[in-house]
């Protein structure tokens, strides 16, 4: 998709369709209102008449307008007026794409972009916007032999805006959606491949591309390094499969060679059966966006990294494959991790704890400023929150807060749950440091102990995407999140978000 900006009146636009917004009950937005004088009232008339009451989620497609330049014209209500906040403004930007898309329109000016937005700037409405038109168009099809043919999909959006003096920051706004669309966009792709394309060797070979694509420096640890170094607990996960794991490590400088970077670390469990502790079989296969949050901290490379922002930013991923086989850890195995604690897998099910602990000692040498992990963890976090946030469980309060204000700003959110020490007891094993499981009760939170007890040199915070990263039934595939959120919070690090 091609985005661009333009400010003028929207009769004059010599464009495929224009879109304007229409409140509830019958109120016409501005740009609306300039189409129906330029139309003679051909506009008031048909609300009159009740085609278009201006309630959220309906549109009206007019051919022809008088007076005005444009082949159509499509009518999008927005509800509410005293209502109209960021989730309405996002909802009526992505139905207007998904019914241009679907009408066979190539080209339009978007007037929605000119309404006000409580709290919210002009560049966050563009940013969103182009963010948003991309996220509805993706396609995942290339399984399908045959391709199932937009007549001719939307290709290029101009943004209106209303003063001229405000271009400049709305086209650095799409230049920023689109970056983040990017990011997002490999996300949903590398999560919705399938598992037996999608392993850890594929993992990395996809992180080789980003890393020759963007410049950035890149490290793979093979199983050989990883006994070197002791990761005892990452390769115990490993064991069961034929596919051999990696640890895959990028670095992105944009900022002063003096700046700690901040690194994100996502799990990378390319298939989770469960291992010995064999998972029941109903919709196992949506185990394969266990890697998830690889896919997403690699999409948030992208982001950043096509964003040019001004941050150090390194991302670890530990990747493996967790199936039952003859080599396959069984239950009642005691590993030693790299930090040298040791570890009594009690369920080889908790394999996502047992490759991020070992990635997070990991991370200790690259001096980090923060780490936050990204991680399909628990099915108990989606019992606790649903599919509408996600876990953050966090060892800094100000850390947990700036995530937090950042997945607000994103409309990616996340919800804080609490990490205090009455649960470490949990973890206790009678024949190792700790158990990798904490029993049936609090299951995001024991699993964010045991993470913690390798995060004490650093500010570090826990993202638990098992709810929010995909979704099942008749939509099935991955969301992209919580690369918004994260995107969101290192620009605003960055002192680009505007
Ligand atoms: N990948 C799963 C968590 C998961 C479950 C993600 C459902 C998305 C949907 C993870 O590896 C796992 O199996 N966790 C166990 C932990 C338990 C054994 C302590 C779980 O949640 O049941
Ligand atoms: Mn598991
Ligand atoms: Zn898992």
């Amino acid at each position: 998709m091609e985005f661009s900006t333009k400010s003028g009146s929207p009769e004059k636009q010599r464009t495929g369709s224009v879109v304007v917004g229409i409140f509830e009950p019958r109120k016409m937005t501005l740009a609306a209102e300039l189409l129906d004088k330029a139309a003679a009232g051909y506009l008031s008339e048909i609300i009159k008449r009740g085609d278009m009451e201006g309630k959220a989620g309906t549109t009206l497609l007019l051919h022809h307008v008088p007076g005005v330049l444009a082949d159509r014209v499509l009518l999008v209500g927005l509800g509410k007026e005293r209502e109209f906040r960021e989730k309405e403004y996002q909802a009526a930007m992505r139905l207007a794409v998904r019914t241009l898309n679907e009408t066979g329109a190539f080209d339009a000016t978007f007037y929605l972009t000119e309404i006000a937005v409580k709290k919210r700037s002009l560049a966050w409405r563009v940013r969103q916007a182009t963010l948003l038109a991309e996220e509805v168009t993706y396609r995942f099809d290339q399984f399908k032999s045959r391709k199932e043919e937009l007549r001719r999909p939307l290709k290029k959006i101009t943004f209106s805006i209303e003063r001229r003096n405000e271009l400049p920051q709305a086209e650095e706004a799409i230049k920023q959606g689109c970056a983040i669309a990017e990011g997002m966009a490999l996300t949903r792709t590398l999560a919705n491949m399938p598992p037996n394309v999608c392993t850890p060797t594929y993992l990395a070979e996809e992180a080789k591309k980003l890393a020759a694509e963007f410049k950035l420096s890149c490290d793979i640890l093979e199983r050989a390094d990883m006994e070197k170094l002791g990761m005892h607990s990452l390769l115990a996960v490993a064991k069961g499969s034929h596919q051999p794991p990696k640890l895959i490590v990028l670095h992105y400088k944009g900022g002063k060679a003096s700046e700690k970077p901040v690194v994100l670390v996502g799990k990378g469990i390319t298939f989770d059966t469960g291992g010995i502790s064999l998972k029941p079989p109903a919709e196992m296969d949506e185990m394969k966006f266990d890697m998830s949050g690889a896919a997403s901290v690699l999409g948030t490379m992208k982001a950043v990294a096509g964003m040019r922002l001004p941050v150090n930013l390194t991302v670890v991923v530990p990747t493996a494959e967790n199936m039952p086989g003859g080599g396959a850890t069984r239950p009642g195995d005691i590993v030693t991790s790299l930090s040298g604690q040791t570890v009594e897998i009690l369920n080889t099910d908790a394999e996502g704890r047992l490759v991020l602990c070992d990635a997070l000692t990991y991370c200790e040498r690259f001096d980090p400023d923060i780490v936050v992990d990204v991680a399909t963890l628990t099915g108990a976090c989606v019992i606790a929150l649903g599919h509408v946030t996600t876990g953050l469980l966090a060892n800094n309060d100000g850390l947990a807060r700036e995530l937090i204000a950042a997945g607000e700003e994103a409309h990616d959110r996340a919800w804080q749950l609490p990490l205090w020490d009455d649960y470490q007891d949990l973890l206790k094993s009678n024949f190792a440091d700790m158990a990798n499981i904490g029993g049936r009760t609090a299951g995001t939170i024991t699993g964010a102990c045991f993470l913690s007890r390798f995060t004490k040199k650093f500010n570090w915070a826990h993202l638990d995407i098992a709810g929010t990263a995909y979704l099942s039934g008749k939509e099935k595939g991955s969301t992209g999140r919580p690369v918004p959120m994260l995107s969101y919070f290192l620009l605003k690090r960055a002192g680009k978000l505007n």
